[in-house]
C-alpha cells in the first residue's frame, strides 16, 4: 500500500516537473525569437508574432495604445546594422524611433498647418551647425515631420474606371513624377508608353502623374491643370511646393493615395516624366514572374555601394552632421518597380522612419527595413545607353527603361520599336 502511494507521488512529481519543464521550454522558444530579414520576407504583412511583442513590450503597453500604423511594425536587423547609431542627427532620429517602436504615439501625426513651427528651436539645439546648411536643406529639416498635404486634384475613381465594369483590377499603376509646367512631357508620355489600356489582353495599365504646387511667384497654372485633369483624368496634385527635397513627401503622399484608391494593384512603377519605358517589355517581364517573386518585387537599376555626397555644391549634398553612414542598396529613382503587396508594409515602415531628403534613397531605406533587397535588372538603364547605341532601335526593343528622352525622342522611339518593319 505504502509502495503504491510513494509510487503515485513520484509519478505526480515527475509529471508536474515535466509540465513545468515544458512550459519553460516553450516560453524560451517564443521569447527568444526575433524576426530576421528572411522572416519578414516570408510574412508579407509584417505581422509581429506574439513572442516578439512580449520581448519588446514595456510595462507602458497596457496604458498607451499605439497608433494603428505603429502596431505590428517590425524593422529588420539589417537596417540597424547598415545605418549605425552615431552623432549625426538623422541617425539619432532613426535609432530613437526604433527604440520607441511599440511605445508612444506617432511623431508625424501633426497638423499640416502647424507641423513646421515647433521645429526651429529643436533643430538649433540638436544640429550644432544647422545655420551652415544650405537654405533649401534647412527648409527640408523644418518640414521633415509634415506628411499629409492637402489634396488639390484627385482621381478617386482612377482604379475602378475604364471600359470594363467595376471588377477590372489594375495590373500595373504607372506613377509618374511630374511638375505643373511639364505639359508637353506628360502629353508625350500619354501618347506613348503611359497610355491607359489593356496589354496582352490581360494586364490593365493605368497612369497617374504626381504633382506638387508651383511656388507663389510662378505664373498661375491652376486653370490649365484643372482642364487637363478633367480631360485626361490622370493628374494628382497636392499642396506642397515642388522641389527636389520634397520628392520623398511626394512619394509618401502617393503611397497613402494608392492604399486608399488603388489598394489591389499588382505592381507599381514609380518614375520620372522624362524617362522612356518600354511598356510591352515591362508587362512581358512582369507576367513571366513566378508567384513568390510577384509579391516581393523591388527591381530597377540598383545602386549598391553609394555614399552620401559631401560637396555642398552638389544637388544631392548631405551634410555629415545630418547623416553619417553609407546608403543601403537602392533602386535609382528614374524608374523602379515594386509589388502592390508591398504597399502596406512600405507605408507602415515609413511611419516609423524619418524622411530622408533623397526620395530613392529613402525608398531603399524603407525596403531594407522590410527585409526586401533591390533586384538588379539589366533592362533598367537609368544612366542611359552607350552613345553609339542611342539610335539603335533593336537595342531599345529589349530594354525596359531608358534615361532622359525629350518628348520628341519619346515619340520617335515608340513609333520605331512598334514598327512592323523592324526586324532585329
Ligand atoms: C516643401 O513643401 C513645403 C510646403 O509647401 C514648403 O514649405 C517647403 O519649402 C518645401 N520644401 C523644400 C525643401 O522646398
Amino acid at each position: 500500500m505504502r509502495r503504491i502511494k510513494t509510487f503515485s507521488a513520484t509519478v505526480l512529481l515527475i509529471t508536474l516537473f515535466l509540465i513545468f519543464f515544458y512550459s519553460t521550454l516553450h516560453l524560451d522558444t517564443t521569447y527568444s525569437h526575433r524576426p530576421g530579414p528572411e522572416d519578414l520576407q516570408r510574412q508579407s504583412s509584417l505581422q509581429v508574432r506574439d513572442g516578439d511583442v512580449k520581448t519588446q513590450s514595456s510595462k507602458q503597453e497596457s496604458y498607451t495604445t499605439p497608433h494603428p500604423d505603429f502596431h505590428n511594425v517590425s524593422i529588420s536587423d539589417g537596417l540597424r546594422q547598415t545605418i549605425s547609431q552615431n552623432a549625426a542627427y538623422w541617425n539619432r532620429l532613426l535609432h530613437s524611433a526604433l527604440r520607441n517602436l511599440n511605445g508612444g504615439g506617432n511623431p508625424f501625426r501633426r497638423d499640416w498647418s502647424r507641423c513646421r513651427e515647433t521645429n526651429q528651436e529643436l533643430l538649433h539645439t540638436n544640429v550644432h551647425d544647422f545655420t551652415s546648411y544650405p537654405l533649401l536643406f534647412q527648409d527640408f529639416l523644418q518640414g521633415m515631420n509634415c506628411r499629409s498635404p492637402p489634396v488639390l486634384i484627385n482621381q478617386p475613381d482612377k482604379c475602378i474606371s475604364g471600359e470594363g465594369e467595376g471588377a477590372d483590377p489594375t495590373f500595373l499603376l504607372l506613377a509618374i513624377k511630374s511638375t505643373p509646367g511639364n505639359f508637353e512631357r506628360r502629353q508625350a508620355v500619354r501618347e506613348t508608353w503611359g497610355r491607359d489600356g489593356l496589354y496582352q489582353s490581360a494586364a490593365r495599365v493605368r497612369t497617374v502623374f504626381l504633382l506638387g504646387s508651383s511656388p507663389p511667384d510662378d505664373p498661375d497654372l491652376g486653370p490649365l491643370l484643372s482642364f487637363e485633369a478633367k480631360h485626361f483624368g490622370d493628374l494628382l496634385q497636392w499642396d506642397f511646393h515642388e522641389s527636389l527635397l520634397n520628392l520623398t513627401l511626394k512619394m509618401n503622399t502617393f503611397l497613402q493615395w494608392t492604399l486608399k484608391h488603388c489598394p489591389h494593384v499588382s505592381f507599381v512603377f514609380s518614375g520620372d516624366d522624362d524617362v522612356f519605358v518600354n511598356t510591352p517589355a515591362l508587362i512581358h517581364y512582369l507576367l513571366s514572374l513566378d508567384s513568390s517573386r510577384r509579391s516581393q518585387l523591388y527591381v530597377g537599376h540598383v545602386i549598391n555601394t553609394a555614399n552620401p555626397l559631401r560637396d555642398p555644391k552638389s544637388k544631392y549634398y548631405i551634410p555629415l552632421s545630418f547623416y553619417d553612414s553609407p546608403y543601403p542598396a537602392y533602386a535609382g529613382g528614374g524608374g523602379f518597380l515594386f509589388s502592390g503587396a508591398l504597399l502596406q508594409p512600405l507605408y507602415s515602415v515609413s511611419r516609423v522612419i524619418p524622411f530622408f531628403p533623397i526620395d530613392d534613397v529613402y525608398a531603399g531605406i524603407c525596403f531594407k527595413a522590410m527585409g526586401v533587397s533591390p533586384e538588379a535588372h539589366a533592362g533598367f538603364q537609368t544612366f542611359d545607353v552607350k552613345e553609339q547605341d542611342r539610335e539603335n532601335l533593336c537595342i531599345h526593343k529589349d530594354l525596359i527603361l531608358i534615361h532622359q528622352r525629350s518628348p520628341q525622342q519619346m515619340k520617335k522611339l515608340w513609333r520605331g520599336i512598334h514598327s512592323p518593319l523592324l526586324t532585329c
